[in-house]
């Protein structure tokens, strides 16, 4: 999606995927001081470790405590955090308000904290549940969110405007839902797992007649966000989703 919008845009550049094992993070940081390349992107497992060893860090994702996008200027390295912004214009394109709505989030990794922010920052009324509680018990504490208990999941659920997982669970899995089918919210579902597009978290709710927000829109907005921050340009989000689209 992002060699599209350079094309569209007449942007000599391009975007190419690379595997960094753990152990050669600072080596390819250092690499990336030193070449010409404009940004990157980073994701599991250097989202959050890669935090000490930048330039500067936007307040945003020092909050969110990951970065999923550096700019590189002048050889020093920026972090910043798109995928909260990434996931509130998904809602926002699906219509979705979300002051002062409750919803709940199922998760408490690295993903549930940008979209916890997000929420927060929007106004929402955040619950968290997770499996592990004392990751969720953290998490409710340092971003103010409404911990729930195992065995007060299902009342949650049926209670909650909105729900949302960003578990892994359905990632590549296409049978396996992290809730139980008959357990709905009252208005809408949104799964940030976009391999595959319709999840069996997203095909229950759908099924119940809920509004479902499926992971592109975030992929796609977190990815125009980066854009900018690395060519000064807007992408053609049409564009990105149009061609993200075709390769899921
Ligand atoms: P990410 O940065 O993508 O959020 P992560 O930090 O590894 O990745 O978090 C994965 C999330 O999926 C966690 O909330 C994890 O729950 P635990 O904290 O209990 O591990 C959740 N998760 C993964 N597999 C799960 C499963 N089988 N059932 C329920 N939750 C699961």
């Amino acid at each position: 999606m992002h060699n599209a919008a350079f094309q569209a845009l007449g942007i000599d550049a391009q975007y190419e995927a690379k595997d960094v094992p753990p152990e050669q993070l600072l080596t390819a940081l250092e690499e990336l001081r030193q070449s010409e390349t404009w940004g990157i992107n980073l994701s599991i497992p250097h989202k959050e470790t890669v935090l000490e060893h930048l330039d500067s860090v936007s307040q945003e994702a020092k909050i969110i405590g990951a970065v999923n996008t550096i700019v590189v200027k002048n050889g020093l390295l920026e972090g910043h955090n798109t995928d909260a912004y990434g996931f509130m214009r998904s809602l926002e394109e699906a219509a979705i308000s979300v002051k002062d709505s409750r919803i709940l989030i199922l998760g408490a990794g690295g993903a549930a904290r940008a979209v916890a922010y997000g929420l927060k920052q929007a106004g929402a009324n955040v619950q968290i549940w997770n499996r592990s509680h004392e990751r969720a018990r953290a998490l409710a504490t340092e971003f103010d969110l409404q911990l729930i208990e195992t065995p007060t999941l299902p009342a949650s659920i049926r209670t909650a405007h909105g729900l949302i997982n960003t578990t892994s669970v359905g990632l590549e899995q296409p049978d396996i839902s992290p809730i139980a089918t008959e357990l709905q919210p009252k208005e809408w579902v949104c799964d940030i797992v976009y391999r595959p597009l319709e999840t069996t978290f997203l095909k229950n709710a759908r099924e119940s007649n809920l509004q479902v927000v499926d992971g592109l829109g975030m992929l796609v907005h977190q990815g125009a966000k980066a854009f900018e921050l690395w060519t000064g340009q807007s992408p053609d989000t049409t564009l990105m989703r149009r061609v993200a689209l075709s390769k899921l």
